[in-house]
């Protein structure tokens, strides 16, 4: 089996997206967002409102999408999504997902979508809904022709995507099995000029002959960082190293987020679904109001009882917000039964106040400007176009879809 081609090590594109289904939350912000906003630091950032995914679990309410999309977009803004460093867009406006959404389904075997685990759960968990359509079963495809139109290196996302991010993978493996033979890496590799062309051929000679790792960390770093080369000509030039044809699809890796686990204000999981939330731009007062009446260890019925962190729904809320001093102070005086479960609370009630309060921050000027937030995903709608029209230019020569 040959090696799978991997993105070149140039590339540092990120990409991922969201449904548009209804006001996001603290879950929201400290699993995805807060882990987004880092990576617009690092990487070349490509985030993405994914409207027709929501329409394969929601397509009985049309009206609400348009609201939510919107909403949406101010939430990122809010949570510190920060436009001048990352390209945000809509997927509806980009329509060449649907094209390759179409040109990928050609090569991807029924079993491989049946046997995604979030088809047979969602399908089981969202009950009072029709998802024995067609359009929920090429979720997860849709999601590769989302990652792969992009060419990007990395994806991040939640543990329960990641299946999705593995079929990813072995999609492009396959689309380039049938499709990405015989590109011309000589004309490339001339580009190089003389004496780098000729160190490359020494090099892939010497991994191809004894497989030298050292040559090909050499061969590879002279590739990802030549002048003379465009960004095609690399990843021909890492497939021609690898002595396979180019990779017109490069496979993404999964980046997965290592976050706390946010509870809600009953204890189980932050959701939607469980009306346990606290929105990003919700209301001090409700907010306020919200976790004073967070249910606690029900051991501690009078000021005298103790207590057990580990049975008390607060307790989950200082592992995200708190540091070791006021946890410290909070089990201790738990287990002492030193204060009431209203004076634990208050360094909690501080914290996500504060944080809340930069949200309202960031998003007031947004909230009162919708047109400047309709022009910047315009602007990244432009660019993201442009790149996906590079890449189904690619695709859909290798396909044979060009008659001229
Ligand atoms: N399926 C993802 C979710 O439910 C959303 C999504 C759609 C996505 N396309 C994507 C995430 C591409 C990452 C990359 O959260
Ligand atoms: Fe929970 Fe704090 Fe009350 Fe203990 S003192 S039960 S940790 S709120």
């Amino acid at each position: 089996m040959t090696a799978p081609p991997e993105t070149s090590p140039a590339n540092n594109r990120v990409l991922s997206g969201m449904r548009p289904t209804g006001r996001l939350h603290l879950g929201h912000y400290h699993g995805v967002l807060k882990n987004w906003a880092r990576l617009q630091r690092d990487y070349e950032c490509y985030f993405f409102i994914a409207d027709w995914h929501a329409l394969t679990t929601h397509y009985e309410q049309p009206e609400t999408m348009r609201e939510h999309v919107w909403e949406m977009v101010i939430d990122w803004l809010a949570a510190g999504v920060d436009p001048a460093r990352a390209t945000m867009f809509i997927q509806s406006h980009v329509p060449e997902h649907a094209e390759l959404h179409l040109l990928l389904s050609m090569v991807t075997p029924l079993g491989w979508l049946e046997r995604v685990p979030s088809f047979k759960e969602q399908q089981q968990r969202l009950r009072g809904r029709d998802l024995a359509t067609y359009g929920f079963l090429g979720y997860p495809l849709l999601q590769s022709a989302d990652i792969l139109m992009y060419r990007a290196a990395h994806v991040p996302v939640g543990e329960d995507q990641a299946p999705h991010v593995e079929l990813t993978r072995e999609i492009a493996r396959r689309f380039n099995e049938f499709f990405g033979r015989g590109g011309d890496a000589e004309a490339a590799i001339k580009r190089m000029g003389k004496r780098d062309e000729k160190t490359y051929r020494r090099l892939k000679k010497s991994y191809a002959e004894s497989g030298e790792r050292d040559a090909r960390a050499r061969a590879r770093e002279l590739i990802s960082s030549h002048n003379n080369l465009n960004a095609e000509d690399k990843e021909r030039l890492l497939g021609d190293l690898e002595g396979r044809g180019r990779a017109i699809l490069p496979e993404p890796r999964a980046l997965l987020t290592e976050a706390a686990k946010m509870p809600g204000l009953d204890g189980r999981k932050m959701s939607k679904s469980y009306e346990n939330t606290i929105a990003l731009r919700d209301q001090p007062e409700r907010v306020t109001r919200a976790i004073r009446a967070m249910p606690t260890d029900p051991a501690r019925v009078r000021l005298s009882d103790p207590g057990d962190p580990e049975k008390c729904p607060v307790w989950q809320l200082h592992l995200v917000y708190s540091d070791e001093g006021v946890r410290e102070w909070a089990s201790k005086g738990c287990r002492a039964a030193a204060f009431g479960c209203l004076e634990c609370k208050q360094p909690l009630l501080d914290a996500v106040l504060a944080e809340q309060k930069e949200f309202h921050r960031r998003a007031e000027h947004f909230e009162n400007n919708p047109r400047e937030v309709r022009g910047m995903i315009e602007d990244g709608t432009d660019k993201a176009r442009q790149t996906a029209r590079e890449t189904m230019k690619l695709v859909r020569e290798a396909v044979g879809a060009v008659y001229e």
